[in-house]
């Protein structure tokens, strides 16, 4: 298959579209629980027309959003009885999209026991709402350490972008971007000494070696830059199958023993979401500090500030005398311009890889292979099925000082082997 045959299979999301086919193997995020009230909320997840709704119970359910009667828009019903009704002749779905009732039909009818609506199951954890809209029986919730902290310890967040999923998750397994797009020419202030230690370490060496180690869950990617005498500083950045993005630093927060989540999930093949969770390990998160950094940027509706239209806000002024960027100091903007700029559907074609690409040509090929291997009936990579499958003391994210001769891989493997995730220091 050629080269843009197979870009083409990267980017397409829809149902029936091998990549919508490999993304629907997961769970994946569908909204915050903050975004659901008490109204229906119409949404849109890889291209499918859906309706979220909490019944009456308290249960979610995310259905088609056209009623399987006449079409009409289930985003305005009624949410009554154990369900959402429709307001045009009054069907009543369940969340399992069960027909409970059709009551302009004779008393006797059964036609309700026939029609089954499109739905999927949901679940909450984090503060977000996942669906799995793939075939078969769901897999088991993947229990990452970041969806089954206590809420004090876990901060969810989201931004639209006008662009593919696929470019941005990209831009997660860039480690080489650090030294130009978030550095600043001057120190924060609010960073500890360390941190800027670390930063300094980043904007004079830019030139990262990058290493990958393909594993169960995906691909490892180590960034190594000389730092100190007799010291290396490496960063730890992990692709989670197939739209995840782990990597040190928990949104300015406490500096060591936490890390971040982006998780991609595609709008349309032109939109997606960022769905953003901070997560701490021991300690509780200043989440008013998130917030404000969060409104900062974005409007109550979760959509950036920054655009094309204006620029990203783009400040000759700061360039000169503060951020390489010019576009403020909150990172996720810096990336979201940096993601969208290319075109909604990056043109691969134009692109001419470099060394430091290696983790993103990984990620392509694990993709595709994994699209390759379902159509020929293989389960991919990370479907959890089993218990002992659903523990990831393995996704390592840090960002260390490591001694010249210690061995980078060696060093994960002895955390792994221990448990002790304090050692992941970031
Ligand atoms: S269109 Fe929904 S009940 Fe008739
Ligand atoms: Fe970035």
């Amino acid at each position: 298959m050629s080269q843009d045959a197979d870009y083409k299979l990267l980017v397409e999301t829809d149902k029936g579209k091998p990549g919508g086919e490999l993304l629907r193997r997961y769970w994946q995020p569908v909204a915050l629980v903050s975004d659901l009230g008490k109204r229906p909320l119409s949404i849109m997840v890889m291209g499918e027309e859906l309706v979220l709704f909490r019944d009456d119970k308290g249960k979610v359910g995310l259905v088609g959003r056209y009623c399987p009667h006449r079409s009409v828009d289930l985003s305005y019903g009624r949410i009554e009885d154990g369900g959402l009704r429709c307001l045009y002749h009054g069907w009543l779905f369940d969340v399992k999209g069960r027909c409970l009732e059709q009551p302009a039909e004779p008393v006797d009818s059964k036609y309700k026991d026939e029609i089954r609506h499109t739905a999927y199951p949901c679940r909450e954890a984090a503060g977000t709402i996942f669906a799995y809209m793939g075939p078969g029986e769901a897999p088991l919730f993947p229990n990452f350490h970041f969806l089954s902290a206590p809420d004090a310890y876990v901060y969810q967040t989201k931004i639209h972008h006008a662009c593919n999923y696929l470019q941005a998750n990209e831009g997660n397994i860039d480690p080489a971007h650090l030294s130009f797009l978030h550095s600043f020419r001057k120190p924060l202030q609010e960073r500890s000494e360390q941190a800027q230690k670390l930063q300094n370490v980043l904007i004079q060496n830019t030139r990262p070696k990058v290493g990958i180690e393909r594993t169960r869950y995906g691909i490892r990617i180590f960034a190594k830059r000389a730092a100190e005498a007799g010291k290396n500083y490496v960063r730890v950045t992990n692709f989670v199958f197939p739209n995840l993005g782990f990597f040190a630093g928990d949104g300015g927060q406490r500096g060591t023993g936490g890390y971040s989540v982006h998780w991609h999930v595609p709008i349309n093949d032109e939109s997606h979401w960022r769905y953003d969770f901070y997560y701490h390990r021991s300690e509780p998160l200043d989440k008013a500090d998130l917030d404000a950094k969060q409104n900062a940027e974005a409007d109550a509706t979760y959509h950036p500030h920054r655009t094309p239209e204006n620029r990203y806000l783009q400040d000759p002024e700061e360039m000169e005398k503060f951020s390489f960027a010019g576009m403020g100091r909150n990172f996720p903007s810096h990336d979201l311009f940096a993601v969208q700029s290319p075109g909604a559907i990056h043109d691969r074609s134009r692109e001419h890889l470099a060394t430091t690409d290696i983790a993103i040509v990984a990620m392509r090929r694990m993709m595709l292979d994994a699209m390759k291997g379902l159509e020929e009936g293989k389960e991919p990579p990370l479907v959890i099925r089993s218990p002992n499958e659903n523990v990831f003391n393995d996704i390592i994210v840090m960002g260390a000082l490591l001694d010249e001769t210690q061995d980078q891989n060696a060093y994960c493997e002895d955390i792994i082997r221990s448990g002790d995730f304090h050692a992941m220091k970031v």
